[in-house]
């Protein structure tokens, strides 16, 4: 896929919050349906879902990628849900490659992804992360409600073959559940180019099994991979919340994200857009800012850009997870926001 022609707002500084963040990234959640149920996600009755009509049309999406590209938005995560139940992913993906987005990235639990990404690829997308708890068949499917771990792999190494790289794994430890795993998930970036991404349990407020002590923080998951070589720092947070390292030697990277155990708000650069359409600042705030019903009233394409600056204007200067964690009830469920 060729990179889209100069555009003359090529140029565009990406816009700065009130604490002087960029703000050039976007994660649109397209669908609140997923085809597995992860005990850190979905309640294990599952959720009521959005109906059809209210979610975004792929027409609204591209329509508000249009108007964020403006204002310097570069780097696009499509999210769900599993985005890949979403019909047309192919042209959504199209179209919002060809609005002018130089990185634009899937993440996705790998059940669909292998017979689909050539395709992906084809159709503009650059990246994907690739959701994985364990490299055990039985303990997977137990940590995701029935999911197959085998189809997992072969999207992993479809992603590689088709160029969607480099592809990342994502790593949620629980303890108790998967934590004796860490090392292993990290030694396999010796021999392969992934980069694994270890993410600190969050609260969902019904995902049932968060408390406390079942995250594992940032500094027990370096002590783990520590023992396994010499751990160089990789990129000491380039953009973005992740803390790269590296095993000396190892061809991959491994990210850490701990928005439990520190803050990385002052390094966060993005927005979210819900798949009810909603702009949501922050994760962990309450702050919505309805898009869909002024664009379906027949808002113009100002009036939307007003709400895209306000919300930018507007995002928090960090969570409040650590003092209070009735924050956390504001997440309602990561499927329906996207993680
Ligand atoms: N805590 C941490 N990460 C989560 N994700 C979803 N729910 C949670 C949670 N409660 C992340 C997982 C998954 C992605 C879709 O969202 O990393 O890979
Ligand atoms: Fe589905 Fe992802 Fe949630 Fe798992 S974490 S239930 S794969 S949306």
């Amino acid at each position: 896929m060729s990179k889209p022609s100069k555009r003359e707002d090529d140029e565009t500084e990406p816009l700065k919050d009130s604490y002087e963040r960029r703000i050039d990234y976007l994660r649109i959640s397209i669908t609140d349906k997923c085809n597995l149920k992860c005990l850190y996600c979905m309640p294990s009755k599952g959720l009521k879902p959005f109906k059809d009509s209210e979610i975004l049309t792929d027409e609204e999406i591209v329509r508000f990628v249009r108007i964020a590209r403006r204002h310097g938005l570069r780097k696009v995560r499509i999210t769900g849900g599993e985005p890949l139940v979403r019909k047309d992913i192919l042209k959504l993906v199209s179209s919002i490659k060809k609005a002018g987005i130089d990185d634009l990235s899937i993440t996705t639990n790998g059940i669909m992804l292998s017979k689909r990404a050539e395709e992906l690829k084809d159709a503009g997308l650059d990246r994907v992360n690739i959701s994985l708890d364990s490299l055990n068949a039985e303990r997977y499917g137990n940590i995701t409600n029935g999911g197959d771990i085998e189809s997992v792999w072969d999207s992993i190494k479809e992603a590689e073959r088709t160029g969607l790289v480099p592809v990342k794994i994502n790593m949620v430890p629980i303890r108790g559940i998967n934590d004796d795993e860490i090392a292993s998930f990290a030694s396999l970036t010796i021999d392969n180019n992934y980069h694994v991404r270890f993410i600190e349990l969050m609260p969902a407020a019904r995902n049932g099994i968060w408390r406390r002590e079942k995250c594992v923080t940032s500094n027990e998951i370096m002590e783990i991979i520590s023992k396994i070589g010499e751990v160089e720092i990789f990129s000491f947070r380039g953009k973005g919340p992740s803390r790269n390292y590296r095993i000396k030697g190892a061809l991959g990277v491994i990210g850490i994200i701990s928005p439990i155990s520190e803050h990385f708000c002052g390094y966060c650069n993005r927005l979210r857009l819900t798949a009810d359409g909603n702009i949501r600042p922050c994760l962990f705030s309450g702050i919505r800012i309805d898009v869909k019903t002024p664009m379906r009233r027949g808002a113009s394409d100002e009036e939307i850009e007003a709400l895209y600056l306000h919300a930018v204007r507007i995002k928090p200067e960090r969570h409040l997870l650590n003092e209070d964690l009735r924050a956390a009830g504001l997440i309602d469920t990561m499927s329906k926001i996207g993680g």
